[in-house]
């Protein structure tokens, strides 16, 4: 049984404390938030018990911990983050893993010097969905066949071109508005945008070069759009931001063009994720509900909180395991963390970033 400490209990703090309560291994061990009776309230609201403190020493102190999750506001991971390894534990860290690429090194270094796991938060890389995805281009690249509609097999062929999109009005919801800060988050590049940068990188290794336009605003780059250079690869794109007006929603997309066939996915739409082949019409495509296809040892639960589920389920499984974390490391996430910020580079200079 895995004792959690949940360090930042706002938006994401709230979803993990309602994983680790359907995991059969885990339990919220305790909670840290400077907001104590917002903490407590939280806490009880989600029907658990544990105790609430203002800060992690005080939390290590007086209660029985084995890892500890990090949901922060990106700012405050790294202090908090080496003072979790300094303390012996096990950190799952949300994303992004860092504003500064100086910090997320210090962390992976803290982290494997000291023989602790560090995980990020990339969820999109345990989505249902994207799982389904990663599996496709898999097969693609090794010329296995998948499974198509009505139980048939069929061959993908070459990935030709992939567009990843994430679009959505400008939260409101943090606290102090850590978010609208440039030096606390900078923008929607980095706090939403990154998790196609870090799924492509998980889908397709490190890019030669990227080329990116954006909109900075006083709050940061809240519009990316990008152009990846794979040599020999498929053509590749991205684009993502919170500029739409609040109301317009939260939208997610994929379009992967192979040889032989499409894979859309629409999480605004019904199916999501779709497969087109030849001539047919499009079908819905199976993916996995749960983390089945990340080597975690799955209790067959099945959870509307998706990625997030998935994400923490391996952590815990791997802890409870004596295994290494296998993805979503602190040196994966301090790869993202630089592609990321080197389309922050790209849009601000004009000109095509090196990635080599
Ligand atoms: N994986 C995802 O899809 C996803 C989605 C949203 C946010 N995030 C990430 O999660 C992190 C947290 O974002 P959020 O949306 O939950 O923010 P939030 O503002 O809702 O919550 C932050 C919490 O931290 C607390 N806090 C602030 N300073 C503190 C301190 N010094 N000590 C203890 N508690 C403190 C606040 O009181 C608040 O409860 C960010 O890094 C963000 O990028 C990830």
């Amino acid at each position: 049984m895995q004792k959690v400490a949940i360090v930042g209990f706002g938006f994401m703090g709230q979803i993990h404390a309602q994983v680790y309560a359907q995991l059969a291994n885990a339990e919220v061990g305790g909670v840290v938030d400077t907001r104590l009776e917002e903490g407590k309230a939280a806490l009880s609201k989600l029907g658990l018990d544990a105790p609430v403190h203002e800060n992690l020493s005080s939390l290590l102190d007086s209660a029985e911990i084995d890892a500890v999750d990090v949901c922060l506001p990106t700012d405050l991971h790294h202090p908090v983050v080496l003072e979790a390894i300094g303390a012996g534990r096990h950190v799952f860290c949300e994303k992004p893993i860092s504003t500064s690429t100086t910090k997320a090194e210090e962390m992976v270094h803290a982290a494997r010097d000291a023989g602790v796991e560090l995980m990020v938060g990339h969820c999109i890389r345990f989505w249902p969905e994207y799982l389904a995805i990663t599996e496709a281009v898999a097969a693609s690249r090794a010329g296995r066949e998948v499974a198509g509609a009505n139980g048939s097999s069929v061959t993908l062929g070459k990935l030709v071109s992939l567009n990843l999109q994430r679009f959505g009005g400008r939260p409101s919801y943090t606290i102090d508005s850590w978010i609208d800060d440039e030096e606390r988050c900078h923008g929607a590049a980095l706090d939403m945008h990154i998790h196609d940068t870090d799924y492509l990188l998980h889908l397709l290794g490190k890019p030669d070069a990227v080329f990116s336009r954006g909109v900075r605003e006083k709050a940061g780059w809240n519009y990316i759009s990008s152009n990846f250079v794979y040599p020999d690869g498929p053509v590749v794109s991205t684009e993502g931001g919170w500029l739409l007006p609040p109301k317009w929603g939260f939208r997610m997309t994929l379009k992967a063009v192979f040889e032989h066939a499409a894979i859309d996915f629409d999480n605004t739409r019904d199916p999501t994720l779709t497969l087109t082949l030849g001539d047919e019409a499009p079908a819905p495509m199976p993916y996995p509900r749960i983390a089945a296809a990340t080597g975690a040892e799955s209790d067959g639960n099945i959870s509307d909180l998706g990625g997030y589920y998935n994400e923490l389920e391996y952590f815990v499984a791997r802890l409870e395991g004596g295994k290494p974390i296998e993805t979503n490391t602190g040196a994966q996430a301090l790869e993202s963390l630089r592609t990321a910020l080197a389309e922050i580079e790209s849009a601000a200079t004009g000109k095509v970033v090196s990635l080599t």
